[in-house]
């Protein structure tokens, strides 16, 4: 290991014993290779081993080890050192979620939000087995397949300025994984999902600043899930004054 050291700063915090949040400073060896979370798991195992964060798969796929770096929503796994030194690197939680402690944050709202959308095939009528498998050409595929690999990392959640203003906003990795089923030449889901989608917490409260875009590792590009969905509204809202409303003659 070389001579060369690098400082961390990293946001520390406990609701149940502090009163606020407050920064730790760490000096530690400068390794060329190492991530974010090698650092991270450098000074656990050497210097706090009370220090709090997530990791799990080291390899952009889990989405676990989200984090906000030098003021960026990023993945600690696939940030490395050398993109930073000699300069000092602060390290802090998610934005717009609550702290459970230091760098872990609590998901639930999110999950909860990811269950709204029914994030799963909603056949309008079950197929006898005997007429075989759904097939799907690769065009029909190629329809959502950009939108279906998010990993849940949720840096878009902290990118999103209006995630801080308004915590009900559905938000766009949500939005982004409704839209996956509803493009889906399998999925008759799309009525299901319209009232959280278009609802006053779905797309339309998104202002478009697009951050969450920029920020995301697998571009999913949520952004454009957003403003197609804003478009297929403006569709359907115009197209119910030209169809016949239920009970009509
Ligand atoms: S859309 Fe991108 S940034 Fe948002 S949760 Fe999915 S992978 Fe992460
Ligand atoms: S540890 Fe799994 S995405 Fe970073």
């Amino acid at each position: 290991m070389s001579d060369k050291t690098i400082t961390i700063e990293i946001l520390r915090y406990n609701p149940e014993t502090d009163d606020k949040p407050t920064f730790g400073t760490f000096t530690i060896p400068y390794v060329e290779a190492w991530s974010m979370l090698d650092a991270l798991e450098h000074i656990k195992d050497e210097l706090d081993s009370s220090l709090a964060y997530r990791w799990s798969c080291r390899m952009a796929v889990c989405g676990s080890c989200g984090m906000v770096i030098n003021g960026t929503p990023k993945l600690g796994c696939e940030t490395f050192l050398r993109d930073y030194y000699p300069n000092p690197i602060r390290v802090e939680p998610l934005a717009n979620f609550p702290i459970e402690k230091d760098l872990v944050i609590d998901s639930e709202d999110f999950i909860k939000k990811l269950e709204s959308v029914k994030p799963y095939i909603i056949n309008a009528m079950e197929k006898p087995v005997e007429e075989g498998v759904n097939k799907q050409t690769p065009q029909q595929l190629g329809l959502y397949k950009q939108f279906s690999m998010c990993i849940n990392c949720m840096l878009c959640y902290s990118a999103c300025p209006q995630m801080g203003l308004n915590p009900l906003f559905t938000g766009p990795a949500v939005i982004a994984l409704g839209h996956r089923y509803n493009l889906d030449s399998r999925d008759d889901g799309y009525e299901q999902r319209t009232e959280v989608i278009q609802g006053k917490n779905g797309v339309w409260s998104c202002t478009f600043v697009g951050y969450c875009s920029e920020v995301c590792p697998k571009n999913v590009d949520p952004a454009a899930a957003i403003n197609q969905n804003k478009l297929q509204g403006s569709q359907d809202w115009a197209l119910s004054f030209l169809m016949p409303r239920k009970g009509d003659k």
